[in-house]
């Protein structure tokens, strides 16, 4: 089975943006984990980030059109993106799974952060792990 791992705007600067929160992994390293974890789980896991809204929605309908389960983190867009939230519907909607997942716990963090739009149309949501967010998101979706 196929799984596309999606992170949103910023998410390339891990390692030094704001390590305090977001810890010192680079995105090169989480990515290269989470490889290893869907190997070990016999998922077929392909990577992806963007800053870029539209890019993202594409990917997103992407994976509808295929069939393909998404890990998304949406970063800031998961907060007021309501064209994310809408193609993650689309794409639970023809039965693909979704799993949200966050580096950070949002709901612990200020108050724009408690709203998600992307969560109202997930399968899931793991948020709090650092990159074992990722990585929980692949085990329950090949369990
Ligand atoms: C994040 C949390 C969001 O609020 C924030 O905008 C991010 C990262 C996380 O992984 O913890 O960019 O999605």
């Amino acid at each position: 089975p196929r799984v596309l791992v999606l992170s949103g705007p910023n998410l390339a600067a891990l390692g030094s943006r704001e390590p305090e929160i977001y810890g010192t992994l680079t995105l090169v390293e989480l990515e290269s984990q989470v490889v290893g974890e869907g190997e070990r789980l016999g998922l077929d896991v392909t990577c992806r980030q963007t800053d870029d809204e539209a890019e993202l929605v594409g990917w997103l309908h992407e994976a509808a059109a295929a069939g393909w389960d998404v890990v998304l983190n949406p970063a800031a867009f998961t907060h007021y993106s309501y064209a994310v939230g809408d193609a993650c519907a689309h794409l639970v909607g023809v039965g693909s799974r979704l799993v949200e997942v966050h580096l950070s716990n949002p709901a612990a963090r200020e108050t724009f952060r408690h709203t998600s739009v992307v969560g109202r149309s997930a399968t899931g949501t793991i948020a709090g792990f650092g990159a074992g967010s990722y990585l929980l998101a692949l085990r329950a979706l090949a369990d």
